[in-house]
């Protein structure tokens, strides 16, 4: 599968990297372009299955997936100044831009993806938000499994995007506030910071799991820790009252 990267930041360093260290069900070969060739550069050194190129048109021009990994004000820059085949799928992380956007930045009418990973992507475990326009059941599951390889994707609707967003990229933010908010209580508590970090982030890692390996419900997971008259509900409900739930509500709501 040959992918051409455009911007090789966080993201998409953090796509090409992850691509070439995950378990792969698919050969990938990846160009990745950016005007700081340091960050291309690097990239192609550490991996065979990258190329470093300075000129975006030359990057796509052999590409069956042009990826798209600059700011959202540099997106309409981007694509005004590439020529994309028909042929190839333009996918976009670039966050709020649409595809009626997309549609008028590109020359051709093309099979188009917006995805949005977390920055969890560095380590193959961001929440992968994807939606499809314009495109094949079987190109639908070539990104979905793509993105597999950098964590777990779901597609859903464009207008579910932002909501998306707001629970899984900025997501991630509440729940390391989450993490910070624990080691202030475990110090206070007479823990030295660190022991406190790990303890609140696998205790959190604990929780996720359960979720996701378990499928099941966090009411069920929480009963299993609540004895009648004991500590865990008193945590419980002094959350609650501080307006938890709350906040986190607001906080998602606000974020979209
Ligand atoms: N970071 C996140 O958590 C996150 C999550 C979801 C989605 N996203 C989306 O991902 C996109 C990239 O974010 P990021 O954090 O990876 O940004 P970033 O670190 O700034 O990476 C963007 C890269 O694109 C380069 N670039 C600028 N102009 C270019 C051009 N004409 N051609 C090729 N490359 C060019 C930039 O170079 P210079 O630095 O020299 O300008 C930079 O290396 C954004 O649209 C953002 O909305 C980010």
């Amino acid at each position: 599968m040959k992918i051409a990267i455009i911007g090789a930041g966080n993201i998409g360093g953090a796509i090409a990297s992850g691509l070439m260290q995950s378990k792969k069900s698919v050969d990938y070969s990846i160009v990745i372009s950016d005007p700081d060739s340091a960050k291309t550069m690097q990239l192609s050194q550490c991996y065979a299955g990258i190329t470093a190129e300075a000129d975006n048109q030359k990057a796509i021009s052999d590409a069956e997936i042009v990826l798209l990994a600059v700011k959202p004000w540099l997106v309409e820059k981007v694509l005004t100044n590439i020529t994309l085949q028909p042929t190839q799928i333009l996918a976009s992380v670039a966050a709020g831009v649409t595809f009626e956007q997309l549609k008028g930045y590109t020359n051709v009418e093309l099979p188009m993806f917006r995805i949005i990973p977390n920055t969890a992507i560095s380590l193959q475990a961001s929440m992968n938000i994807i939606s499809s326009h314009n495109a094949t059941e079987e190109q639908e599951q070539m990104i979905m499994q793509m993105f597999n390889e950098l964590g777990l994707s779901m597609m859903v609707t464009e207008q579910q995007m932002a909501a998306g967003t707001a629970l899984a990229s900025c997501g991630i933010a509440y729940v390391l506030k989450y993490i910070q908010a624990g080691m202030q209580a475990g110090v206070e508590m007479g823990l030295y910071p660190h022991d406190a970090m790990m303890m609140v982030a696998q205790s959190v890692k604990g929780a996720a799991e359960l979720i996701l390996q378990g499928n099941t419900h966090p009411s069920t997971e929480i009963d299993k820790v609540t004895t009648p008259g004991g500590i865990t509900i008193k945590g419980i409900n002094a959350l609650e009252e501080a307006g938890f739930s709350s906040a986190i509500i607001q906080a998602m709501k606000s974020s979209k």
